[in-house]
């Protein structure tokens, strides 16, 4: 099928309303998103939005009219509630989309098999002069192939859609950017199943108080039912993957900035206030002080995601749910299928360093002087008892539990130790646990400021929390010296210990205070005094 691109003349706006009219498919502009139109009392046109979007079945879709009074008209709906009366008094024409209790005309392709339809009356001019011109009722999804982000502009729906559908009217980029509000009037007390740019708030000051779906802002569980159909479908998900970054703007750029520096293959979904800070390629999301900008530019954000070369994972910063943010954080924690890493709000300070280098006296004297250090050996063996990577060792190594169902760490060493590409495995299961555990306990520390103690901390990534990182390093011939000394070892061992390090170089260039500790402990001490001045009591 070769799709028409129609511009928004009058006589282009009369071939899309025959195109309608005789059960086709147009892509018109609303103020929202662009919707995919068919005469909506027609069952057949209707199927055909869902063949073209590859949409469930289950899903309904939205009927949009030219005026509150169609509703009527039409028989639309059994009967109009007084609230909707009101919410199209204060909200339409207008991103708002209103459920009510279906009349029989609907075709059982709009209501997916439920009692209720969606009506809508949308203020974009164009969308408004087809509804006009053609004299129909439109059921109109988003122009999208489903699960992808919505449409904002002509292109994207010709991204989507071209071949598949009759036409696209090109009324330019949607003003608003997320989808309507959708709220419910079917329930005993109102409630909203899709937030957008009209807020709980503003709803609540026209019609008392109302509801907020709990599909909104949680995932539901495999066995909980969707309110709205649309909700339960993974969604806006460009192919990398999306992860949400839940903190303060200065947490938000330090974790991007640290992991970029040693993982090229990351991105950054940011305002536009955060660009000149950020290192990794940023593609914005508007001003950070301007929720309305955000929510236009959403989407477009999203599918630009897409043409970022060599980027597996994108960082969006995570909105605040309230007012607006509510759409914001709706569309966002879906694209990211509900990945949402929390940061700090502490002060973190990472100590690190070579083996036999002196960390652990720097951890003791930082601890004698008052300061709260979380020791990575500590939440280790803590890591190891959870039961969750309790079951994943075992999936990886066989059965390493003892009788009493604890972990045989003993076993576990060996085996891990014994044939490279084994300890990445053993890694790569309990670092994570380890960082969740050293974060739990940065938070509920009685202290702004904490260190993380921990000599993988590069290794286990997490220098990302860290605002600095403190490297204690020796020249190696000490180390070695200490080392025998300590554990008592072959120097063979010491030095193949020391190999699987990283080199002096890198700490030199990851760290942002160096101890060098070749002196006495003295020496090292009033080192360890001025850095703590430094740190903590900046
Ligand atoms: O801004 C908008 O609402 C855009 C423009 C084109 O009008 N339309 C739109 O439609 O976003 P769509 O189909 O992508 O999203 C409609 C949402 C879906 O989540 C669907 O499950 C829900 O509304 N919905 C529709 N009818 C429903 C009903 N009777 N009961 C519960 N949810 C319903
Ligand atoms: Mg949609």
């Amino acid at each position: 099928m070769n799709t028409l691109f129609l511009k928004n003349t009058t006589e282009d706006i009369k071939k899309a309303a025959a195109i309608l009219t005789d059960g086709g498919l147009v892509a018109m502009p609303t103020e929202t998103v662009y919707g995919l139109a068919a005469d909506a009392l027609n069952g057949e046109a209707v199927r055909r939005i869902f063949e073209a979007k590859g949409r469930p079945m289950d899903n309904p879709l939205i009927v949009h009219v030219a005026e509150f009074s169609d509703i009527e008209r039409l028989h639309l709906v059994r009967s109009i509630p007084e609230k909707a009366v009101k919410l199209a008094q204060a909200f339409s024409p207008g991103p708002l989309t209103i459920i009510m209790e279906k009349g029989d005309v609907i075709p059982d392709e709009v209501s997916a098999g439920l009692d209720t339809v969606a009506i809508r009356i949308p203020s974009h001019p164009d969308a408004q002069r087809l509804l006009r011109s053609s004299g129909l009722a439109l059921a109109a999804p988003s122009a999208n192939t489903s699960g992808k982000p919505s449409p904002t502009t002509a292109q994207h729906v010709i991204d989507d859609m071209d071949g598949r559908i009759e036409a696209v009217l090109d009324g330019g980029a949607c003003g608003v950017g997320v989808e309507s509000t959708v709220i419910t009037l079917a329930t005993d007390i109102p409630r909203i199943l899709r937030p957008g740019i009209i807020t709980r708030e503003e709803i609540e000051a026209v019609i008392g108080p109302i509801e907020v779906d709990k599909a909104v802002l949680n995932k539901l569980e495999n066995n909980e039912k969707a309110a709205s159909p649309g909700m339960k479908y993974k969604h806006y998900a460009p192919k990398a993957r999306v992860i949400l970054l839940r903190g303060s703007d200065e947490k938000y750029i330090n974790y991007l900035n640290r992991l970029y520096a040693r993982d090229k293959s990351i991105a950054a979904l940011c305002y536009i206030e955060d660009v000149s800070k950020i290192h990794a390629p940023c593609i914005t999301m508007g001003s950070e002080t301007d929720e309305k900008q955000q929510a236009q530019a959403l989407f477009d954000a999203l599918r630009a995601v897409d043409e970022l070369q060599g980027v597996k994972t994108v960082y969006a910063h995570c909105p605040s749910a309230t007012g607006v943010g509510m759409a914001l954080y709706n569309r966002l924690i879906r694209a990211a299928a509900f990945e949402v890493i929390d940061l700090p709000t502490k002060r973190v300070i990472g100590l690190t360093g070579q083996t036999g280098a002196g960390k652990s006296e720097v951890s003791r004297m930082l601890s004698e002087m008052g300061a709260v250090v979380i020791s990575a050996d500590e939440a280790a063996r803590e890591a190891v008892e959870d039961s969750e990577v309790k079951a994943m060792l075992c999936a990886a190594f066989g059965d390493v539990l003892k009788a009493d169902g604890s972990l045989d760490r003993r076993l576990v060493a060996q085996i891990a130790f014994s044939k490279p590409g084994r300890t990445a495995v053993l890694n790569a299961i309990t670092h994570p646990k380890i960082a969740s555990i050293m974060l739990s306990k940065a938070e509920t520390a009685d202290a702004d400021t904490v260190f993380f103690d921990a000599s993988q901390l590069f290794e286990a990534r997490m220098e990302v929390y860290c605002d600095r990182v403190i490297g204690v390093i020796a020249d190696e011939a000490i180390r070695m010296e200490r080392l025998l000394m300590r554990d008592g070892i072959s120097r063979e061992d010491v030095a193949l210990r020391m190999s699987a390090q990283f080199d002096e170089g890198f700490f030199l260039s990851f760290c942002n205070d160096i101890l060098y500790n070749n002196g006495s402990l003295r020496e090292l001490s009033e080192e360890v005094d001025k850095l703590y001045e430094r740190s903590v009591n900046r």
